[in-house]
């Protein structure tokens, strides 16, 4: 089957070079003719795009170009020196994914621009045109007038045809990808990190973001005027943004475009964008869910330094091990495990020990007592920021961990933006940003060193998902957004609105290790975890990750068994994901088949407003029977008054039907379809 997908895709690679020598605009179309480009470049010089979808303007004239720190710009004085195109048609398969077989076909333009006079610089664009969105980068070709590149900042831009509505988040503030969203007008957008959605008034969506951050800075998006934004790369260690060497590609800066909002969801651009699986068979990765000591830590009733509350003590491990084995979980993560919790972490870092354990936390022995019930610990390195101080033990450390048996690594950064510590290449230790170029490199070296010892690795306060883990399949999930953590905390904490901003923002950049599955509603936060159950079982279909963590109490579980059931029937692995509806910011239905079994699960949740959706079966394999087990919001259920008010029951259906789902204010529905035999 494989194979033969292989071949096919193989025939359909062709190539169809067409050289020009002159400044005739440079074309193309992507496969379906749905979308298409066109660089040009004005009397100046000044190379610009535009991007048409069915030949109506989507992006009007943008600018594209480079300000550099110790060179004259590259922007002015350029000409359209060569054009080619070819097209390309395969098929790939996820080692794990939200779908197993992902079909990835463009257009791809190259344009060679060369200054006219002066240096006489080179620069290629790069355009892959597909039906469902674009991505551009740039080249910088080999050349004499331009050896090393300091980038001071990019100066390409997204110049919106039209007027509609943006959900964003801040960029350059304190508390890095942890903000609320925004829902403004276009033309209100601040400075924005990416992903930043957009609905035009006429209904077109439209995902900004990037695709393969790999040394390099990543990308916000800041409004110049009207509906004009710019790039605004991350600032580096000095006036220069990036520092490279020539030969070498930008990231891909990426539009996805869909006509309703499930149809950004549905696109994998940002994959088939990075490029293929560089760490061949990882079989040795296996998507879980787990448990762990660490809501109780949110929740203030242990800590994660020493003392008469540390939760990381051999005895709770041991508990959290024999609850994960009698319930099938895969993992058991265990925080504050380590030396250096004890002082001032937070932005700080330099106390940690990535080796040594705490006192009363027998590391080996609980890392045996785990191998002996089939468990997986699931490693802590919370760095506070310091990258550098990580960087030096982060082989002895995941030598550690390797020969213990503990094959994925959540990390964590906690620090402000621009609390990051790096060790720069003049051997003095720098303070970044969290999705800086040093940051890029650190991460990718953690990924790196963690996978030649069949690590997985999980970062928190991370930098951006850019579709790496194609590429690098150890990489397999990450925070970078509010996650449960919030509803925790004695703040408010996440609108019941929050999930459905995700899903159609931060969640097209890639999994999420949000942390699902709180029953104990009452938390030191105002509003305590503002949705309802059924909601919360939902979470576990509507947001994707290979590891979803079943993140309450044990007790919470133990005394709730029939909701529990659906926490430990739901897989991390999927054949297939499809939506069957949605909108930005106010509800959504995915539904997603199990790729070890004919099962299908269905997530629906909704903001604070209750809603009736339609589900139609048509997913489900035609002419089977199917036991559907439902997990729905209750008569009065209610995410400010009556949270754990649940139905679970069981109805036959087929494809042929049509389910009502009634979610609550806040509230959702979870249901597995399983085959009757
Ligand atoms: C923040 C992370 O998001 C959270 O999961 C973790 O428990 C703390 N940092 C401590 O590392
Ligand atoms: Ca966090």
């Amino acid at each position: 089957m494989l194979r033969l997908f292989a071949l096919v895709g193989a025939l359909l690679l062709v190539s169809t070079p067409s050289l020009a020598q002159s400044s005739a605009p440079a074309h193309a179309a992507s496969p379906g003719a749905v979308l298409s480009v066109e660089l040009t470049t004005d009397g100046d010089g000044r190379p610009s795009y535009t991007v048409a979808r069915y030949g109506k303007p989507v992006i009007q004239p943008s600018r594209l170009g480079f300000l550099l720190v110790d060179a004259p710009k590259l922007e002015r004085n350029f000409a359209v020196v060569g054009q080619s195109t070819r097209s390309s048609d395969t098929i790939w398969e996820q080692p794990w994914g939200e779908r197993r077989f992902v079909r990835d076909r463009y257009t791809e333009l190259r344009v060679n621009l060369a200054e006219r006079g002066g240096l006489k610089r080179r620069l290629d664009v790069v355009f892959r045109l597909y039906d469902d969105g674009l991505g551009f980068r740039y080249e910088f070709p080999d050349q004499p007038s331009l050896k090393s590149v300091r980038i001071a900042e990019e100066l390409t831009e997204f110049n919106l045809a039209d007027a509609g509505t943006a959900w964003w988040i801040p960029a350059g503030e304190w508390n890095r990808e942890e903000y609320l969203y925004n829902r403004t007008a276009i033309d209100q957008v601040g400075a924005a990190q990416t992903p930043m959605t957009v609905r035009t008034d006429a209904g077109l969506h439209i995902a900004f973001h990037e695709a393969a951050l790999v040394d390099y800075a990543g990308m916000n998006l800041t409004r110049v005027e009207g509906r004009r934004f710019k790039a605004a790369l991350t600032p580096g260690l000095d006036a220069a943004k990036v520092v490279r060497e020539a030969p070498f590609p930008t990231p891909w800066r990426t539009m996805q475009i869909a006509d309703s909002a499930g149809g950004l969801v549905m696109s994998d651009l940002i994959l088939n964008l990075n490029e293929p699986n560089k760490l061949g068979d990882v079989s040795w990765f296996k998507p879980t869910k787990y448990v762990g000591i660490w809501w109780e830590m949110h929740l203030d009733r242990s800590t994660w330094s020493t003392g008469p509350k540390h939760g990381a003590t051999t005895e709770n491990a041991i508990r959290h091990i024999d609850f994960a084995a009698k319930n099938g979980f895969g993992g058991v993560l265990i925080e504050g495990w380590n030396q250096g919790w004890d002082g001032d972490w937070f932005g700080a870092g330099q106390d940690f020990s990535f080796t040594r354990p705490a006192p009363d936390f027998d590391l080996e022995r609980v890392a045996a007592y785990a191998r002996s019930k089939g468990v997986r610990l699931i490693g802590h390195h919370e760095t506070g920021g310091n990258a550098a101080v990580y960087e030096s033990q982060l082989e002895d450390a995941l030598d550690l961990d390797a020969r213990l048996g503990i094959d994925t690594v959540k990390t964590g950064y906690v620090a402000d933006a621009r609390g990051a510590q790096v060790m720069g290449d003049d051997g003095l230790v720098h303070f970044a940003w969290h999705e800086s170029q040093a940051m890029a490199r650190h991460h990718l070296r953690v990924v790196t060193e963690a996978a030649e010892r069949h690590i997985a690795i999980n970062p928190h306060e991370p930098i951006k998902d850019t579709g790496l883990r194609r590429t690098y399949p150890n990489w397999i999930s990450r925070e970078g957004a509010r996650g449960q953590e919030y509803n925790a905390w004695g703040q408010p904490g996440n609108p019941p609105e929050h999930e459905t901003n995700l899903v159609f923002t931060r969640l097209l950049a890639g999994p999420m290790d949000f942390t699902p599955g709180i029953f104990g509603m009452k938390t030191r936060s105002p509003d305590g975890v503002p949705t309802t159950w059924a909601k919360q079982l939902a979470l576990y279909v509507v947001i994707y990750s290979p590891i979803q963590m079943a993140a309450d109490l044990l007790e919470n579980y133990e005394a709730n068994p029939k909701p529990f059931q659906f926490i430990k029937d739901v897989p991390t692995d999927w054949a297939d994901t499809r939506v069957l509806n949605g909108e930005v910011g106010d509800f959504v239905t995915i539904v997603r088949k199990d790729r070890h079994s004919d099962a299908w699960y269905l997530g629906a949740i909704t903001d604070e407003n209750g809603r009736v959706l339609d589900a139609p079966l048509g997913f489900l394999d035609p002419g089977r029977k199917y036991k559907a087990q439902i997990y729905r919001d209750g008569p009065n259920a209610n995410w400010k008054t009556a949270r754990e008010d649940i139905v679970v029951e069981e109805r036959t259906v087929t494809s042929a039907d049509t389910l009502t789902l009634n979610l609550a204010p806040g509230g959702g529905q979870a249901i597995r379809f399983v085959p009757v035999r």
